[in-house]
C-alpha cells in the first residue's frame, strides 16, 4: 500500500490534551496543531497554558482552553460540553496530566495514597466519561502510562500501580469501544525530561540518545491519526529500547548484565 501523506494529517480533528502547559502535553499539543487539529487544551497551570495557547494561535491553530484541575469531575464534564458544543464532536482525547512523588510506600499516608490514585487514574475515567459521548466512529483515545506501568517503580509504586491500572483500562476500554469504531492505546515513555522530572538525564537507553518529548508527541499522533486504523488496545513503548533491555546496560565494551 502507497502511503499517502495526507493521511496522517489531523486536519478537521479536534482533539482534546490535558496537562498540555508543560512537557510531553506541550509537545503534544504543538504537533496535534501542527499535524492541522483544533486543539482543546487543559491545564491547571493558567500563565502556562495561555502562553502556548498564544504562541498556536499566532501559528495559525484553533484553540481552545480549560483551566481547572482534571481531577475535579464537574469541571470535566463541562469543558467535555463545552468543546463539544464549540466544535460539534471530539475526534481525539489525550489523557496526559499526571505525576507521582517519590516515596517509599510506607512513608505514604492515605491521603497522599487518594493524592496519586485521583491524578493518575480517576482522572482519567472521567475525562473518558465526559468525552466519549461527543466522540464518533473513527475517534481515538491515547492515554499516557509509563515504563513503571510495565516493570518494578521502587520509591513510585502507587504511581506505577495506577499507570498499570490504566494500561490495563485501555485494553478493556479497547473491546468495549470497539464496536463503536472508537480506539484506546497507551504511550509508555521512559524517563524524558520536562518540568516535571527535571532536564538533566543519564542517558542509559540501547538507543544512544536522550528521549524528548517531542519523540512521545510523534507516537501520540501516530496512534491518533488513520495511520492507526487497526491498531486498539495496544501499548507503544516510547523509551529507546529500555524495557526490550530489562536488565541490560550498554557498557563501554558492549551489554553487560
Ligand atoms: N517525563 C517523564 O519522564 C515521563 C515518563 C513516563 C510517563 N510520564 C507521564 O507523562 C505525563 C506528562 O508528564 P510530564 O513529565 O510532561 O509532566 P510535567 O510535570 O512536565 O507537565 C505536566 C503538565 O500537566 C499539568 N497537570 C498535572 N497534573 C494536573 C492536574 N491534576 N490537572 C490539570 N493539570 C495537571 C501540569 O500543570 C503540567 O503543565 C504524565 O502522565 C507522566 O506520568 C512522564
Amino acid at each position: 500500500m502507497a502511503l499517502e501523506p495526507e493521511r496522517i494529517l489531523l486536519d478537521d480533528r479536534v482533539a482534546i490534551v490535558t496537562g498540555a502547559a508543560a512537557g510531553i502535553g506541550a509537545a503534544t499539543a504543538r504537533a496535534m496543531a501542527r499535524f492541522g487539529a483544533a486543539v482543546a487544551l487543559v491545564d491547571r497551570d493558567q500563565a502556562g497554558l495561555r502562553e502556548l495557547a498564544a504562541a498556536l494561535e499566532a501559528d495559525g491553530a484553533t484553540v481552545e482552553t480549560g483551566v481547572f484541575d482534571v481531577r475535579d469531575e464537574p469541571e470535566v464534564v463541562a469543558f467535555g460540553t463545552a468543546v463539544a458544543e464549540r466544535f460539534g464532536r471530539v475526534d481525539i482525547l489525550v489523557n496526559n496530566a499526571g505525576g507521582g512523588f517519590k516515596a517509599d510506600l510506607l512513608e505514604t499516608n492515605a491521603k497522599g495514597q487518594d493524592a496519586l490514585i485521583r491524578e493518575n487514574f480517576t482522572s482519567v475515567t472521567a475525562m473518558i466519561r465526559a468525552v466519549v459521548p461527543h466522540m464518533h466512529a473513527g475517534s481515538a483515545i491515547v492515554n499516557v502510562t509509563s515504563i513503571e506501568a510495565h516493570r518494578a517503580a521502587p520509591g513510585y509504586a502507587i504511581y506505577g500501580a495506577m499507570k498499570s491500572a490504566v494500561a490495563s483500562l485501555t485494553k478493556s476500554l479497547a473491546l468495549e469501544l470497539g464496536p463503536r469504531q472508537i480506539r484506546v492505546n497507551c504511550v509508555a515513555p521512559d524517563v524524558i525530561p520536562t518540568p516535571g522530572i527535571g532536564m538533566e538525564i543519564a542517558v542509559k537507553t540501547p538507543l544512544p540518545r536522550r528521549g524528548q518529548a517531542d519523540d512521545v508527541a510523534a507516537a501520540i499522533v501516530f496512534l491518533a491519526s488513520d495511520m492507526a486504523g487497526f491498531v486498539t488496545g495496544s501499548t507503544l513503548h516510547v523509551d529507546g529500547g529500555n524495557l526490550a533491555a530489562s536488565g541490560w546496560r550498554r557498557g563501554p565494551d558492549g551489554y553487560e548484565t
